[in-house]
C-alpha cells in the first residue's frame, strides 16, 4: 500500500530545495510541486524572465526551470496555502552553526526547521508525508514529529483532522554536478517507521533512480549516514592537504602521492585533489554536529578525531596565506595582488565557507590590496563576505598577521588583461576553466618582476608559466620555486 502523491510542496527554495524540485517535476509530471519561501526576493528570483538571473547558477538548472515553471513547478510565498494542499511536505530550510547558546560553534541552529515544523503543524490537512531534506542533527526527525504529533492532539491545526508521517531523505547532491547528482544519484536513501509513507517516496524516485539504488534504513541510521558521508569526504581532503605540506618540506609531490594512492582500489581516486581547503555549506557544519553529538554521548576520542578534520583545514588555509606573505619578501603590504576565484570550488556563485574568505582577509589584514575576480560571484556577495572587522574575524591570537588592513576591489573581466596591471602577485583559489587558458607571456608583462603566481588549485600549465618568466608556487609541489 502507497499513499497517492498528487500535490507536493517543499519549504525552502534554496541551493538543495530548487534544484530537488526542479528534477523531481521533470520526471514527474502528474505531481504538482508548489516551491514555497518566505524570501520575497529569492521567489521574484526564481519567477525571473530571465533565466540568468536565477538565484542559483547551477549547469542544466534553467533548463528544467524553462520546461517545468509555470506547469508543474511553481514558486512562491504562499506557505500556508502550499501546505493546506500538500500530501508531501519536503522541509529544506537552512540550519547553520549556532552561533549562541548551548552548543554555539558546534550544533545546529534547528530554529527554522522548528518553525517549519510548526507552521505544517498549524496548515495540514488529511495524512501528510513531512520529509526531511536538509541536513540536520540526527534525531531531528524526532523533535518534527513530537511537534506534529502535538497538533495533532490539540485544537490548534483548524481542521482536526490531520495526521503525519516523518521520512529523512537526505540530499548528497554537490553543488556544481547537483543536476546530474539527482538524475543519477549513487544511491537514495530513505529512513522512516512507516513502511507505506516509505514506499510512497521510494515510488517518486523510482520513476528515474533504478530501485537496487534506493536504500531504506531506519530513520536515525539515515541522518547519520549524511552527516557521516561528509564527515569521510572532508576527512580525504583534510588528508592530502596535509600531505600537501610534507610534500612541499620534502621535495614530493603531491599529484603524484594522490595518484599513486589514488590507484589503490581501497581508496579509490576521487577526493583526492589538494586545495585551498574544503568549504560549501556542509562539510564544516556537519562534522562539528558530528563532535557535538559525539561529546553528548560523552565519546570526546571520537569528538577530538573529527574535530582534527576541521583544525586542519583551517591551519591549512592560514598556510597558505602566510606562503604568499613570505615569498613577497615578507610583507604585501601596500602590493597589488589579483585573487582569481571567489566561490567555494568552480560552477557555482556559491561562497559559503569559501577558503578565499579567510586567505582573503588574511592578505587585507597584511595590507594587501586585492583585486578580486570570479566569474559567478557578485561585488555585493564578496561585500558580504569580506565586510568584517578583519582584525576580529583572526582574533588576537594570530600574531602573524598584524598589518594595517588593505584594501579591495571587484573586477567583472580578466580578458583585457588590464586587470593585472601592476600586480605583484596571481592568486588562484577556484578552479574555474577560464583560469586554464590564461596568456602567461602577455600577462607578465603587465606585472611587477619578480611576478608571482600561486597556484592553490593544480590548474596551470608550470611548464608555460614559468617559461613566461613568472615565479610559480603550486600546492603541494616539493620542487617548486
Ligand atoms: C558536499 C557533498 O559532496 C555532497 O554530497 C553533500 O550533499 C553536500 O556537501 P558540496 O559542498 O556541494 O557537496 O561540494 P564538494 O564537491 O563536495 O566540495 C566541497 C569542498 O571540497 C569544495 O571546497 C571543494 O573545492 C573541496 N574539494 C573537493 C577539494 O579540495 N578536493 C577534492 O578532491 C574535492
Ligand atoms: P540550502 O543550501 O540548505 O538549500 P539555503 O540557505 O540556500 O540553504 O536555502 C534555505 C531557504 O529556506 C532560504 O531561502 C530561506 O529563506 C528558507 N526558509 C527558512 N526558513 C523558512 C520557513 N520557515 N519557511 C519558508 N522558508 C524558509
Amino acid at each position: 500500500m502507497k499513499y497517492k502523491i498528487n500535490n507536493i510542496c517543499c519549504i525552502g527554495a534554496g541551493y538543495v530545495g530548487g534544484p530537488t524540485m526542479a528534477v523531481i517535476a521533470d520526471k514527474c509530471p502528474n505531481i504538482q510541486i508548489e516551491v514555497v519561501d518566505i524570501n520575497k526576493i529569492r521567489i521574484r528570483q526564481w519567477n525571473e524572465d530571465n533565466f540568468e538571473k536565477l538565484p542559483i547558477f547551477e549547469p542544466g538548472l534553467a533548463e528544467i526551470i524553462k520546461r517545468c515553471r509555470g506547469k508543474n513547478l511553481h514558486f512562491s510565498n504562499f506557505v500556508e496555502e502550499k501546505i493546506k494542499k500538500a500530501d508531501m511536505i519536503f522541509i529544506s530550510v537552512n540550519t547553520p552553526t549556532k552561533k549562541k547558546g548551548i552548543g554555539a560553534g558546534k550544533a545546529s541552529d534547528l530554529k527554522w526547521v522548528e518553525a517549519c515544523a510548526r507552521e505544517v503543524a498549524r496548515n495540514a490537512i488529511g495524512h501528510t508525508i513531512v520529509v526531511e531534506k536538509s541536513t540536520l542533527p540526527v534525531r531531528t526527525a524526532e523533535v518534527i514529529k513530537e511537534i506534529l504529533n502535538a497538533s495533532q492532539n490539540s485544537s490548534s491545526n483548524e481542521s482536526h483532522l490531520c495526521s503525519f508521517d516523518v521520512l529523512s531523505n537526505p540530499e548528497f547532491l554537490s553543488e556544481g554536478t547537483a543536476i546530474n547528482d539527482l538524475m543519477y544519484p549513487d544511491r537514495v536513501l530513505i529512513g522512516g517507521e512507516n513502511q507505506e509513507a516509505i514506499d510512497s517516496l521510494s515510488e517518486i524516485y523510482s520513476r528515474w533512480v533504478p530501485r537496487n539504488k534506493i536504500l531504506e534504513t531506519n530513520i536515525w541510521s539515515s541522518e547519520l549516514a549524511k552527516l557521516t558521508a561528509n564527515a569521510f569526504l572532508a576527512q580525504r581532503i583534510s588528508s592530502i592537504n596535509s600531505i600537501s605540506a610534507l610534500c612541499e618540506a620534502t621535495g614530493a609531490d603531491v599529484r603524484e602521492v594522490a595518484r599513486a594512492i589514488g590507484s589503490d582500489n581501497r581508496i579509490g581516486s576521487k577526493f583526492l585533489d589538494s586545495g585551498p581547503g574544503f568549504g560549501g555549506s556542509c562539510f564544516k557544519k556537519d562534522i562539528l554536529n558530528l563532535v557535538y553529538l559525539a561529546e553528548y554521548f560523552g565519546l570526546n576520542e571520537v569528538a577530538n578525531f573529527w574535530e582534527s578534520v576541521v583544525k586542519i583545514n583551517s591551519w591549512h588555509q592560514k598556510r597558505i596565506s602566510e606562503i604568499i606573505v613570505k615569498k613577497l619578501f615578507g610583507t604585501v603590504a601596500n602590493k597589488k595582488l589579483v585573487i582569481l576565484g571567489f566561490a567555494f570550488k568552480a560552477n557555482t556563485n556559491d561562497t559559503r565557507e569559501s577558503a578565499a574568505i579567510t586567505i582573503c582577509k588574511n592578505l587585507l589584514n597584511e595590507g594587501a590590496n586585492l583585486v578580486i575576480h570570479d566569474p559567478k560571484v557578485t561585488a555585493t556577495q564578496i561585500e558580504n563576505d569580506l565586510n568584517i572587522n578583519p582584525v576580529n574575524s583572526l582574533g588576537n591570537e594570530n600574531s602573524f598577521f598584524n598589518a594595517k588592513a588593505g584594501n579591495w576591489e571587484h573586477s567583472k573581466c580578466i580578458n583585457n588583461l588590464e586587470i593585472f596591471n601592476n600586480a605583484y602577485a596571481i592568486v588562484i583559489l577556484t578552479e574555474w576553466d577560464e583560469f586554464r587558458a590564461l596568456k602567461w607571456t602577455e600577462i607578465v608583462e603587465k606585472m611587477v618582476p619578480p611576478a608571482w603566481v600561486f597556484d592553490s588549485r593544480s590548474i596551470v600549465n608550470t611548464k608555460e608559466v614559468r617559461d613566461a618568466g613568472l615565479s610559480l608556487w603550486r600546492l603541494g609541489d616539493g620542487l617548486g620555486d
